[in-house]
């Protein structure tokens, strides 16, 4: 087990700025995700931090040691690649083991961690296949077998499951998952899916453009999103968003005015109070988190124009009276049809999210 902190990181490729400066501590065995689009600058970090890139700025300590000038094979991680990088022309107990032999590890010692890895990823039975003889998926349990036969401190997962179908990305999800139990490691796991941060997380970190938007655990991050970037990126269905304005702030409380000419109340206020007042903002709330109105007065109509009908969930699709496009998901099976004009609550204040339009910055709940 390792902790690992970064201080003000930064990588620059020749005049290019591709990491601005990223501030974060992990603890000791805690199982972190690098979440964020293509290119926002996970594999980067993730490279910097296992010494195949150099560092353009600031420190990275793992211990509370420095390792910007430790070679990578002196930190005591290992990674496991999207590629699988296995040696073809070797069996899949000389591609677990090779590494260690290059060591001059003790052979009793190698043969004792191969065995032991064969068993915990269940690659027991193909030891004395070739690669190109396995499977998607009994591949990359062989790449992450040559990881655990290392024992690192920290192992290091660049988007690994990337490469296999839905079904056999979410079993693998719980293999890794359970390996991070047994070994109780440090582990940074970075992919763009979401929903794989959400599931295999302790803590998210969420990048955008080189800097770090929000870290925090995932129901953190999905309940008390700090920007419209994370609000938008995490969940799914993604959150829905109107336009606004700020009409009327209370210490506790706003009332917005929507594009639309509706008025909601938000449990959240900005903290210069009546500077905010006309200022630009987007309502966020969760699919989820919308009803149909049925005693109650309507907060927004909706104009129905798809509906999904999942069995245990349904999905409306439509655009509200002001033109934005809306979606509400519903627990159970609906009767409403695509055409329907339906009258919609938008949850309750504390499940309304309010970010400053022009910056993105969320108004916190109070
Ligand atoms: N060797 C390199 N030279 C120049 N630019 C690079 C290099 N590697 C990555 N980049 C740039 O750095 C940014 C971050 O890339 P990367 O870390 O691979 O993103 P991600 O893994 O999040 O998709 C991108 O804009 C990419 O084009
Ligand atoms: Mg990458």
């Amino acid at each position: 087990m390792a902790s690992l902190d970064l201080r003000n990181v930064k990588k620059a490729y020749g005049a290019t700025n591709v990491i601005h400066g990223i501030d974060l501590s992990i603890r000791h065995g805690e199982f972190i995700v690098f979440v964020g689009p293509s290119g926002c600058g996970k594999s980067t970090l993730l490279r910097m931090i296992a010494g195949l890139e150099v560092v353009s700025g600031g420190e990275i300590a793992i211990d509370g040691t420095a390792v910007n000038d430790v070679p990578a094979a002196e930190r005591g991680l290992a990674m496991v690649f999207q590629s699988y990088a296995l040696y073809p022309h070797m069996s899949v107990r000389q591609n677990l083991s090779f590494g260690l032999e290059n060591l001059h590890m003790p052979k009793d010692e190698i043969a004792r961690r191969v065995a032991e890895a064969a068993r915990m990823l269940r690659i027991e039975p193909y030891l004395e296949r070739r690669p190109g003889q396995l499977s998607g998926g009994q591949r990359q349990r062989v790449a992450i077998g040559r990881a655990v036969v290392r024992e690192p401190r920290i192992f290091l997962f660049d988007e690994p499951l990337s490469n296999l179908d839905a079904k056999l990305r979410v079993q693998m999800r719980v293999e890794i998952g359970s390996l991070h139990q047994r070994l109780g490691n440090t582990m940074i796991y970075v992919t763009h899916d979401q929903v794989e941060a959400m599931t295999m997380a302790d803590r998210i970190a969420v990048l955008r453009d080189g800097r770090l938007e929000q870290f925090g655990a995932p129901l953190d991050l999905y309940n008390r999103p700090a920007s419209l970037f994370v609000a938008g990126f995490i969940g799914s269905p993604r959150m829905n968003f109107l336009e606004g304005t700020i009409e009327a702030v209370t210490p506790s409380a706003m009332t917005l005015r929507l594009k639309g000419g509706e008025a909601v109340t938000v449990s959240c206020a900005p903290a210069s109070g009546a500077e905010a007042v006309g200022a630009a903002i987007k309502l966020g709330i969760r699919p989820e988190h919308v009803t149909l109105a049925r005693s109650e007065a309507p907060d927004i109509r909706l104009a129905v124009t798809l509906t999904e009908q999942l069995g245990g969930d349904s999905y409306l699709h439509g655009t509200t009276p002001s033109g934005e496009t809306f979606s509400v998901r519903l627990a159970g099976q609906t009767s409403v049809r695509r055409g329907d004009d339906i009258g919609l609550v938008l949850g309750t204040p504390t499940l309304r999210h309010v970010f400053n339009a022009a910056t993105g910055v969320v108004y916190p709940p109070i």
